[in-house]
């Protein structure tokens, strides 16, 4: 038996198709037609990569800036035409995308040596063979046919917090015979070559090129753009695109920010069944974002991270908190997950981060001949504090 109230419902949503068109063009996997206002690094890039399709190796090239502003979306646009031309005129030349932040991908350097071997055909086991020989395979898997090698490592900053940089070290040093790589970094952490080998950062970095963020005016025109392709005509009320391009410059022009928000908006206008989008879906849609922000956030962290996180939330919401105070706290949640706690000056460098992150706000205060200390906020909403310690809990067992 069918339930009638049910079966309405589905069919209504199946003939309700009033506000997207075309859904994939909100998506994050896609890649629009027209890349706006970065030409300038685009071509850029082309020139510093260009050497390869002549198989002379190139400079290896770090490319910065923050979250939203195009690196991967260049990187990947850049690398496929060259990709292209490769082809057409039968050079050796491999492209290997890795997004370092992806679960299980780089979280060891033995994951990504098997997941670039697996590129090139070759599968290891999950573990168990001794890093030395992973590298042995590897090394001759690349030298097998003489090639270039173009590997991307995006969010490489993810790379070195969960795997270091002794995997850069070894690529950026070996010296294969048939073979040369090209290493391309991205990272939205302006500041993350100082936690790098001093050998690697400077033969990692021999090439910068910086993404600034976009402005308002910038903003509204790529999501002018991706609007056309993914709504229906008319379905976004008058200067809703203008809003959203507003919202995500406030912080910093976060073109992603404001995508999703167009996505998320016209999710809940469908989901009404409203035939436009307007203000309130946008308005909705914004604290819905925020919120799985903060929450994707801390499931994203490693352990440690989570370990700090979960002292910082455990400190008196009332008052500021000092390093000294969550370390101690941090201590005890260690004993009492079983965990080596790490030292003062390492928590102290991932309280630095979670601020960076936007997850605390740390302030220096002078206290005169006692020398500085650290008073530690919140950023994260009241009302996400406990579904966050809750999270946290279950991930340690506690
Ligand atoms: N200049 C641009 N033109 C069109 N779309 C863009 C542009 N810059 C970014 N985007 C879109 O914004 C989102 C974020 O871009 P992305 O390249 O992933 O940023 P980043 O890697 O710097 O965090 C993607 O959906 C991308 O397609
Ligand atoms: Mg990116």
């Amino acid at each position: 038996m069918q339930e009638k109230g049910l079966v309405d419902f589905f069919n209504e949503f199946i003939e309700n198709r009033h506000i997207f068109k075309n859904k994939e063009a909100l998506s994050t996997t896609f890649t629009p037609q027209k890349i706006l206002h970065r030409g300038e690094q685009i071509k850029e890039l082309a020139r510093i990569l260009a050497p390869l399709l002549r198989q002379e190796k190139p400079s290896n090239i770090f490319l910065y800036g923050k979250t939203g502003t195009g690196k991967t979306l260049t990187a990947r646009y850049t690398s496929q035409q060259m990709m292209a031309v490769a082809e057409e005129r039968n050079i050796p030349l491999k492209v290997i995308y890795i997004n370092c932040k992806i679960k299980r991908t780089a979280d060891t350097e033995y994951r990504l040596l098997s997941y670039i071997l697996k590129e090139y055909g070759k599968v290891i086991p999950f573990t168990g063979l001794p890093t030395d020989s992973v590298y042995t395979k590897f090394y001759q898997e690349l030298d097998a046919k003489p090639h270039m090698l173009l590997l991307i490592l995006d969010e490489i900053d993810e790379l070195i917090k969960r795997a270091g940089d002794e995997f850069l070290y070894n690529i950026t040093r070996v010296e294969l015979k048939k073979t040369k790589v090209c290493l391309v970094g991205i990272s939205n952490d302006l500041n993350f070559t100082d936690r790098l080998d001093a050998r690697v950062r400077s033969s990692m970095s021999e090439e910068e090129i910086v993404f600034p963020p976009y402005d308002a005016n910038q903003i509204f025109k790529i999501l002018a753009d991706r609007a056309q392709t993914a709504f229906e005509k008319e379905v976004i009320e008058e200067g809703m695109i203008a809003k959203c391009a507003a919202y995500a410059a406030r912080e910093h022009g976060d073109a992603r920010k404001a995508i999703d928000l167009l996505r998320v908006a016209g999710e809940l206008a469908e989901r009404e069944t409203s035939k436009k989008v307007t203000q309130i879906h946008i308005d909705q849609a914004e604290e819905k974002i925020e919120k799985d922000k903060f929450i994707d956030l801390v499931e994203n962290q490693p352990l440690q991270y989570k370990l700090v996180l979960f002292a910082i939330l455990n400190t008196p919401h009332n008052k500021s908190a000092s390093t000294g105070e969550i370390y101690s706290i941090y201590e005890q949640v260690c004993k009492r997950t079983n965990n080596r706690p790490l030292t003062q000056r390492r928590v102290s460098d991932i309280i630095a981060e979670f601020d960076m992150l936007g997850v605390i706000k740390a302030t220096v205060i002078s206290k005169g001949r006692y020398g500085r200390t650290r008073e530690i906020d919140l950023s994260i909403p009241p009302l996400l504090i406990a579904k966050i310690k809750e999270n946290i809990m279950k991930n340690l067992n506690l």
